[in-house]
């Protein structure tokens, strides 16, 4: 069973930093920023993890070869293997070396029309492949002011997280759709209310800390908010896109999660 949160020697739990650099970076810019990145080192209790586009996946991880940081991906296929023209399977970001991978971004599922049910089948394969999906929810801004938003991201963990799959095998990250890239984040007491709604879906036994699912906050996360955001309850560590491609900036926000 995979252990993410739990400690039994420590009541502090787990934190999360995980770069989404999107469809950035050629082999040269990827690799200088994956060594700048690797410089930096994480508290015992801050997983870092970087998630270069598919074509940088090899150069990074030897990038980060002597650094506690772990490689994800940006995506996977559903599919196992076979006649997928274009598809990168779980089982290859595996091979790849990848811990984690990103499923349903709202990216993919505005720009691909990804569905709850696809986002869900991309899960279970990372499972399979013994990978961990982060399995992003969101709001659109429309959703947001008609004040259906807590009904919206209901819908999408439900019918975007396996059923029946153990609690620690998965991680979610909360994106509301109009803070990524916007530089607006909601404020705290939003975003806590939406992980509290979320965190409500998904634990089955609150008193075991191994037993829960980590939440992770991404929008427009910088240096400067990182701390405030990571500290919110409910909030188990950050998804951040631009201020990934900043190596002094990240390095902040590592570092902001080492202090809480
Ligand atoms: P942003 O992106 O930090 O640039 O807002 C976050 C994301 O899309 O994961």
């Amino acid at each position: 069973m995979m252990r993410h949160r739990f400690n039994p020697y420590s009541q502090k739990s787990m934190k999360y930093v995980f770069g989404n650099w999107k469809m950035n970076g050629i082999h040269e810019e990827a690799v200088a920023l994956a060594k700048a990145v690797g410089t930096t080192k994480p508290q015992k209790y801050t997983q870092v993890a970087i998630f270069p586009p598919f074509i940088n996946l090899h150069l990074v991880k030897k990038a980060l070869s002597r650094s506690s940081i772990a490689l994800g991906a940006q995506d996977c296929s559903p599919e196992e293997n076979g006649a997928f023209t274009g598809d990168i399977s779980a089982g290859m970001l595996k091979d790849a070396g990848c811990k984690y991978v990103l499923v349903g971004h709202s990216e993919r599922r505005t720009l691909h029309g990804e569905s709850d049910e696809t986002v869900r089948n991309k899960a279970i394969a990372a499972i399979k492949a013994r990978l961990v999906p982060v399995i992003c929810v969101g709001e659109n801004l429309a959703e947001r002011e008609s004040g259906k938003y807590l009904q919206v991201i209901t819908r999408q963990v439900e019918q975007s997280v396996p059923s029946l799959t153990n609690p620690s095998s998965y991680l979610i990250a909360y994106e509301p759709v109009w803070a990524i890239g916007s530089g607006k984040t909601p404020i705290l007491a939003e975003i806590s209310e939406a992980h509290k709604t979320i965190a409500s879906l998904l634990y089955h036994d609150t008193s075991k800390a191994d037993k829960k699912t980590a939440i992770l906050y991404g929008g427009s996360v910088k240096a400067n908010n990182a701390c405030e955001i990571m500290a919110t309850e409910g909030v188990d560590g950050v998804l951040v896109g631009g201020a990934s491609l900043k190596a002094d900036e990240f390095g902040k926000i590592i570092e902001a999660a080492g202090s809480i």
